[in-house]
């Protein structure tokens, strides 16, 4: 169940930051990945070094490390990841966490992290349960955090009491079961079409379009988020392979087509790419060379085929299809228009007409249209859209299950 899921394990200072040691090695013996976070009093009781080594990752520890900041920033680092382990989890940390703190390294990723939270924490029992604790610990689980522990025991100044953490074979228990929880889609397939085509017209030229790919790319990375098993099928983009995927890198859209249909059988389709409708029928194999005064060449053009369409129609068809349109004039009938057209299950409507900045930008105005009707959503960042979308599927497959 941990095979595969990245962990980002932040150890704060507290006694119990040997236990983080045994608990890299029994996450990596799972299959997992585990990159670390060091807070500086932790590093007065482990060492970088003794975390690299069983991590077999960089373990980061400064935020302001430039050397760090260029490899991966703090940003991805916080996100980068399907859970977020706090472990130990002192009173301190868990006083930052609660007030949003972000002073240090380790703080700064618990606050920019979109992922799930998990925390053991370790610490004296008196301080356990101070009310300030009390009321740290309830404001995060009110925000979506989960604990493990602590257990009542002898701590470690020979005194004893409820504080100790969780031993690490708990902590691995207790991250599986968030992790499933936070998986609603574990179990099934996902194929998700993203970013422009290029159609040759000879081996230098070709016909393309101005999508960058970020919509379908981060509809990907929220599928696999959840859970589910995806394969993106990618025409060229500028971004990097989203975690957790099966990437397949496409030119044309036959070349789509045939990729997406080699990844049948699936539960969910999603078909973001901004795919060419047409292809020049007869490319070269030479480049077209120039002749003075001469006419300039005619392209004929064959039709592409539409993998939306064919997916919606194919004998493994996803148990459900969502289709895009993109539209610059009366955006919902005509994309309503297009969910009949295609067979699809969803369309889901964005304007790009001029001034709108969705082709390229990082924002997105959509509406979800489905055979119940329109859901019209406020305008947000792609990546949120993403996650909506991928939450709204995963609500529709289980209801259909
Ligand atoms: O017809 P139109 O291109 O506007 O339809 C857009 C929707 O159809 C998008 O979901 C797009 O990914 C999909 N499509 C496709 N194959 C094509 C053309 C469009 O999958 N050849």
């Amino acid at each position: 169940m941990l095979a595969g899921k990245r962990i980002l394990l932040v150890i704060s200072g507290g006694i119990a930051a040997y236990k983080s040691l045994d608990l890299i090695r029994r996450l990596r013996e799972r299959g997992a990945s585990v990159r670390c976070v060091l807070t500086r009093a932790a590093k007065e009781f482990v060492t970088p070094l003794a975390v690299e080594t069983l991590s077999r990752e960089r373990a980061y520890d400064e935020l302001f490390d430039l050397t760090a900041e260029h490899e991966i920033g703090h940003i991805r680092l916080a996100r980068d990841c399907d859970i977020v382990v706090v472990a130990p989890a002192t009173a301190n940390i868990l006083a930052g966490m609660a007030q949003g703190f972000a002073g240090d390294l380790a703080t700064t990723v618990l606050l920019a992290t979109d992922r799930p939270v998990l925390a053991a924490p370790a610490m004296n029992y008196v301080m356990w349960a101070n009310p300030a604790t009390v009321a740290n610990i309830e404001t995060l689980r009110l925000r979506g955090v989960s604990f493990v522990g602590p257990e009542t025991g002898e701590l470690a100044e020979g005194e004893t009491g409820a504080g100790r953490m969780s031993e690490p074979l708990a902590i691995v228990d207790a991250i599986e079961k968030r992790l499933s929880v936070d998986a609603p889609l574990s179990g099934t397939r996902a194929i998700v079409t993203s970013g422009p085509t290029y159609e040759p017209i000879d081996p230098v030229r070709y016909i393309a379009n101005r999508s960058s790919g970020k919509q379908g790319h981060a509809i990907a990375t929220a599928l696999a988020a959840l859970g589910a098993e995806t394969t993106l099928v990618s025409g060229p983009t500028r971004l990097a392979d989203p975690p957790g995927c099966r990437v397949v890198h496409v030119e044309t859209a036959q070349q789509m087509l045939a990729a997406s249909l080699s990844a049948l059988p699936a539960d969910v389709a999603v078909c973001a790419a901004a795919v060419a409708d047409w292809r020049p029928a007869h490319p070269g194999n030479a480049k077209l060379k120039k002749t003075e005064g001469g006419v300039p060449p005619g392209i004929a053009l064959a039709e592409n085929p539409d993998i939306l369409a064919t997916l919606s129609r194919h004998a493994q068809r996803p148990r459900l299809v969502v289709g895009f349109a993109a539209e610059t004039e009366n955006l919902l009938a005509h994309a309503a228009a297009k969910r009949q057209r295609k067979g699809c299950d969803w369309i889901v409507a964005n304007d790009v007409g001029e001034g709108t900045g969705t082709f390229g930008g990082d924002c997105n105005r959509v509406h979800v249209i489905d055979g119940a009707g329109t859901e019209s959503w406020d305008p947000m960042g792609k990546d949120e859209v993403a996650r909506r979308l991928a939450r709204r599927i995963a609500a529709a497959i289980a209801g259909a299950a």
